[in-house]
């Protein structure tokens, strides 16, 4: 059966490579900045961003732990203000989107500005460049999230930008998974 979590990166590493400059958009405890840490290493850049002061220590703590290379910069703000700490391009960005499992549920991404970290995102990204959008429908922000995001891409002109959806169907409040190509 699919695992949705390697599934996940799978459906973004080719997109990044030893040296590449990376977003994640959604730091909480840290597990996808440390992949994207190790992948583009000490000659890379990670920049991640979360609303919450809490998991910039968790972050902090799990990269040292783990010995990650000296390569990121942990800002806490709202990914939709990226363009104010990162010049770009970059070459890939991921959203997991909604709560920290196991934490305040109601500190959850919103629709609002994730759309406009979205349009944020595919302006900073590079050619070639990929980002990667987890979304969690099985709560109704979430899947509010989901259906704008579905509408948001399906009006992007495909010669520009390809869009593919990653989707269990017969699990409907499973993940699910954005991989959003510029050409
Ligand atoms: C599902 S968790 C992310 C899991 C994380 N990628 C990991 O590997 O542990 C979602 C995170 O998004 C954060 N978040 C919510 N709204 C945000 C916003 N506007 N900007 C940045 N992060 C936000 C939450 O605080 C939460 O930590």
């Amino acid at each position: 059966m699919l695992d949705l979590r390697t599934t996940e990166k799978d459906m973004i590493a080719t997109h990044i490579k030893e040296g590449d400059t990376v977003v994640d958009f959604t730091m909480g405890n840290g597990h996808d900045t440390l992949w994207l840490s190790k992948r583009v290493g000490e000659s890379g850049k990670v920049y991640a961003f979360d609303i919450q002061e809490a998991a910039l220590v968790s972050t902090r703590g799990l990269l040292e732990k783990e010995g990650a290379p000296n390569n990121y910069e942990l800002i806490c703000a709202s990914h939709h203000r990226v363009e104010e700490f990162v010049e770009g391009p970059i070459a890939a960005g991921m959203f997991n989107l909604g709560y920290l499992p196991g934490s305040d549920k109601t500190v959850t991404t919103l629709h609002e500005t994730t759309l406009l970290a979205i349009d944020a995102a595919v302006r900073l990204l590079s050619p070639g460049g990929g980002l990667l959008i987890a979304v969690y429908p099985g709560h109704a922000e979430g899947a509010l999230e989901g259906q704008l995001i579905t509408e948001k891409f399906a009006a992007y002109d495909r010669k520009q930008i390809c869009v593919s959806q990653l989707k269990i169907v017969n699990s409907p409040t499973s993940p699910f998974f954005f991989l959003v190509e510029k050409r």
